[in-house]
């Protein structure tokens, strides 16, 4: 079996939604400590809190690339409480899986979704439970 699905090879060779939004709604940056790869993430957000728009700027290896590509299809047009649902896991499965070793590059896609929501909801002095932005970088999660 090859080591990454047509899926993966898919988004990292023709990321979809690349790029940023000049005047985002909210923007969310995460970086890994351990292989120093960098996301970021761009959304705008209508007054129905539905994300309308979302880009992404990776500096980082295929799996990161992939997975944000994954993700920002995963949450365009979504609202913004579905977004904050978006795990590793679904953005891992909807890729049709990563290998074990890049699992934690899903991890900086949902991290990253969750800090521009978390931008937003700062800028805009909205309310949240602390709860669905836990302490950036969970290195449980992270093999590294
Ligand atoms: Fe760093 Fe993939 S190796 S995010």
């Amino acid at each position: 079996m090859a080591l990454y699905s047509e899926k993966v090879m898919d988004h990292f060779r023709n990321p979809r939604n690349v790029g940023s939004i000049e005047n985002a709604d909210g923007v969310g940056e995460v970086g890994n400590p351990v292989c120093g790869d960098i996301m970021k993430i761009y959304l705008k957000i209508n007054d129905d809190q539905i994300i309308e728009d979302v880009k992404f700027e990776t500096f980082g290896c295929g799996s990161a690339i992939a997975s944000s590509s994954m993700s920002t299809e995963l949450i365009k047009g979504k609202p913004i409480s579905e977004a904050l649902k978006l795990t590793n896991k679904a953005v891992t499965e909807a890729l049709d899986g990563l290998p074990p070793h890049k699992l934690h590059c899903s991890v900086l896609a949902e991290e990253a979704i969750k800090s521009a929501v978390k931008d937003y909801y700062d800028k805009n002095g909205i309310e949240y439970d602390p709860a669905d932005f836990p302490e950036e970088h969970d290195c449980e999660h992270c093999c590294g």
